[in-house]
């Protein structure tokens, strides 16, 4: 006989078996009791966590004779046997994943009508109802806004976000959660003992770990680790099987990346390649243990859910002790956003090595005292109008006079100040000295000119640099000496600033 793989074998057959959902399983089960059901269900959720499993379970439940105590069907009664038959119509699985689903939901359009042959209800299940084409759903639209009383529909989606509103509201929707792992343990486990196959129980932890929540996948993986095995189901032969890199390994590597360590980390990856691990798998492996990371920094009594062996959970709590919480989520972004481009990437092996550099690279303190300093320098750059990204030697080298001005000029400009008008005809060679602005005109008359908006112009250059502390406006000609002998002059006669009006002979 040929070979039923496990999700096939154990596919619950009652409420009671359905792993995980009870919020769902005891709702619909007291809905059956009562007789209040409704005519049409949605059911989303991750792929592989019991949709298309507890439509059928409903799908005889509402048909059986001896329900039993939960509301599931009894499978002995002569309905659930007929019910079982798979050319039986009363219960119809339409996969709206193929050709959209138009022809399928038209069919249904015109068989809804007609009465079920030996069941009370006849059941659709329309599973990946998200695949339908607009067409598809607006036909499917019309049967839910007046369905048959012997009608009940079941939507079944991973991918709610793509439902129509108006099919939405026409629903009552239950949302199926992904697995602990301790719940997909006890899934395997009764596979194991149901097949009698020997097993080591961190073997299973390992399988359950890799199933990421979807009992699906968890049985499927196990499926692989059945054939891998040639008799008990070991932990090492597990991690061989799936292709799974030591968790020592990848946490060597996490804390390489954590405490930016290029060189070791590159040289990490390279060992895990040469062992035949798979990009893909790497890169989960680091997001799954960054995430444990997380858990143990943030979280008291995290291993209760992470399953890890309490040694490897010690060294993951160590890595965690000397990271800042920034680092690790600054490295969980990385490896997230690599997840979902390593699908369309052809350069994989480049991806990889690209996120395990990037993740690497912040070497930035992330202490309250590092921010505040950052806020601070950015703030003083902006208030002298400067930009973001310069270096520190950048930051400090002296203000360049044309670059003050010209701010300077804009400043007045948004401001609509009246000196603006005067400002745009004369433009002046400038300098800054000493926190002084200078600003040399070629043109005495222009010089004259400016001198009459001094004021003005001093306040906009003190408020745009406030290193900057005076304006000092001169004719060309006077450069150097001149002014330098002016500015002793009118020091002592107790002026802060000069306007010399004219050149040097009118001085
Ligand atoms: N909650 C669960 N409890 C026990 N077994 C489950 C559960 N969910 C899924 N399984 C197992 O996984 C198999 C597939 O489940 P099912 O088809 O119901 O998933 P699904 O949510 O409809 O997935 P998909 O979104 O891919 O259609 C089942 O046959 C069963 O073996
Ligand atoms: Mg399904
Ligand atoms: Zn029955």
């Amino acid at each position: 006989m040929a070979y039923v793989s496990l999700y096939r074998k154990f596919r619950p057959q009652t409420f009671e078996k359905v792993i995980g959902q009870k919020h769902i399983t005891r709702t619909l089960g007291n809905q059956l009791k009562s007789g209040n059901i409704s005519h049409a269900y949605l059911f989303t959720g991750s792929r592989g966590t019991g949709k298309t499993s507890v439509a059928k379970i409903f799908a005889r439940a509402v048909n059986c004779e001896h329900p039993l105590a939960d509301g599931s069907p009894c499978g002995e009664c002569a309905t659930c046997r007929e019910l079982a038959n798979p050319a039986c119509l009363d219960i119809l699985e339409i996969d709206a994943a193929s050709n959209n689903g138009v022809d399928e939901i038209r069919d249904l359009r015109d068989n809804v009508k007609y009465m079920p042959s030996i069941a009370k209800y006849k059941v659709y299940i329309v599973d990946e109802v998200h695949m339908l084409s607009p067409q598809a759903f607006n036909a499917l639209l019309k049967t839910l806004e007046e369905p048959p009383e012997h009608v009940i529909f079941i939507l079944a989606t991973t991918e709610v976000q793509k439902i129509p509103a108006t099919i939405l509201s026409r629903c009552m929707r239950f949302d199926f959660r992904l697995l602990t792992i301790d719940e997909l343990i006890k899934l395997l486990i009764n596979a194991f003992e149901g097949i009698g196959r020997k097993y080591e129980y961190d073997a299973l932890v390992a399988i359950a770990q890799a199933g990421q929540g979807s009992a699906r996948d968890t049985l499927s993986l196990a499926d692989m680790c059945i054939s891998y095995c040639s008799d008990e189901v070991t932990y090492d032969q597990v991690i061989e099987a799936l292709g799974i890199c030591s968790p020592e390994l990848i946490l060597k590597l996490t804390e390489d990346i954590l405490q930016g360590d290029v060189d070791s980390a590159l040289h990490e990856l390279n060992g895990m390649y040469e062992q035949g691990k798979s990009i893909g798998g790497i890169s989960r492996e680091i997001a799954s243990m960054l995430s444990c990371v997380s858990y143990a920094k943030n979280c008291n009594g995290a291993n209760t859910f992470l399953k890890l062996t309490s040694e490897m959970f010690d060294k993951v709590r160590q890595v965690a002790a000397k990271t800042e919480n920034a680092k690790i989520l600054h490295a969980m972004e990385v490896f997230c956003y690599l997840d979902g481009e390593l699908r369309y990437s052809t350069l994989p092996k480049v991806m990889l090595e690209m996120a395990v550099i990037k993740a690497c690279e912040i070497s930035s303190d992330f202490s309250q005292d590092g921010i505040l300093k950052r806020i601070k320098a950015i703030e003083e750059r902006l208030q002298r109008g400067g930009t973001f990204g310069a270096s520190a030697t950048e930051q400090a080298a002296p203000l360049d006079g044309k670059t003050v001005w010209g701010k300077v000029i804009t400043a007045l400009r948004r401001e609509n100040n009246s000196a603006r008008v005067l400002l745009d005809n004369y433009t002046p060679r400038c300098e800054v000295r000493d926190g002084i602005l200078f600003a040399y005109f070629a043109d005495p008359i222009a010089c004259r000119v400016v001198s009459t908006v001094a004021d003005m112009i001093e306040a906009a250059v003190k408020k745009e640099f406030p290193e900057i502390s005076g304006l000092k406006i001169l004719p060309e000609d006077l450069h150097d000496e001149a002014d330098v002998q002016i500015d002793k002059i009118k020091n002592l006669a107790g002026e802060s600033r000069v306007n010399v009006i004219g050149g040097k002979n009118n001085g």
